[in-house]
């Protein structure tokens, strides 16, 4: 899979700021500061196309980015938008913001008709928090796939990285179920994430 362009197409808080262009749509969500926004980068290659901070709670709107890309095994060229979510999970965000957020996070799950699956992403030096395992959870009861992308892999060694993909799996239940490690950095990852991304796409 060889992506051949990457742009920001809208940012929405409700359903009539969808893009109107219904194309396929895989999702990234997790904490605040996990790496949502920097994962979308490195897939793309394309710099600074998602706003990326240090500082939590940089996102705040749910950000389309449409992205074509030409699939060898079929000879042929899709395109699809790759969707940024506000993080969950950041106590600085007040109540208030944090029930809106997820007032407008679950309507665009449940009433997008294009998903094509959600890339949960977690931190891959820490156990997944209770935030995560009720999102994954709800996700699953909701019949919506989840791949699970451990992030910022590039932060530990090679035999923690493994220690802790199975901390990971045990903490979600989910033991036979393949988690992709990740670094935005050094783009480790991108091309098994982008493989699923083309499977599902042509499936
Ligand atoms: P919100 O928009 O606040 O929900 O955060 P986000 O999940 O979009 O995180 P973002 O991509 O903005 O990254 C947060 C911080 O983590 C930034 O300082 C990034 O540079 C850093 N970061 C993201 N991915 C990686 C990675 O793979 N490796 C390393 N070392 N740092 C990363
Ligand atoms: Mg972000």
């Amino acid at each position: 899979v060889i992506i051949t362009q990457g742009k920001y197409v809208a940012s929405a808080v409700k359903p009539e700021q969808y893009p109107e262009n219904d194309l396929p749509e895989i999702v990234f969500i997790g904490r605040s500061n996990v790496g949502k926004s920097s994962l979308i980068n490195s897939l793309t290659r394309v710099n600074n196309l998602a706003r990326v901070s240090s500082q939590p709670g940089k996102t705040q709107t749910i950000n389309f980015f449409e992205v074509g890309v030409k699939i060898e095994e079929v000879e042929g060229r899709k395109a699809f938008y790759l969707v940024d979510l506000p993080g969950y999970g950041y106590a600085k965000t007040g109540k208030e913001k944090r029930k809106i957020w997820s007032k407008f996070i679950e309507e665009y799950f449940l009433t997008s008709p294009r998903l094509q699956f959600v890339c949960q992403l977690i931190d891959i030096r820490h156990d997944p928090m209770a935030s995560d395992v009720e999102m994954f959870e709800w996700l699953v009861k909701n019949n919506i796939p989840v791949l699970i992308v451990a992030t910022k892999a590039d932060k530990i060694g090679k035999n923690a990285r493994q220690k802790n993909i199975a901390a990971i799996k045990r903490k979600l239940g989910i033991a036979e179920v393949p988690v992709l490690p990740y670094s935005s950095l050094k783009n480790e990852g991108r091309s098994d994430l982008l493989d699923v991304i083309g499977d599902s796409l042509v499936e």
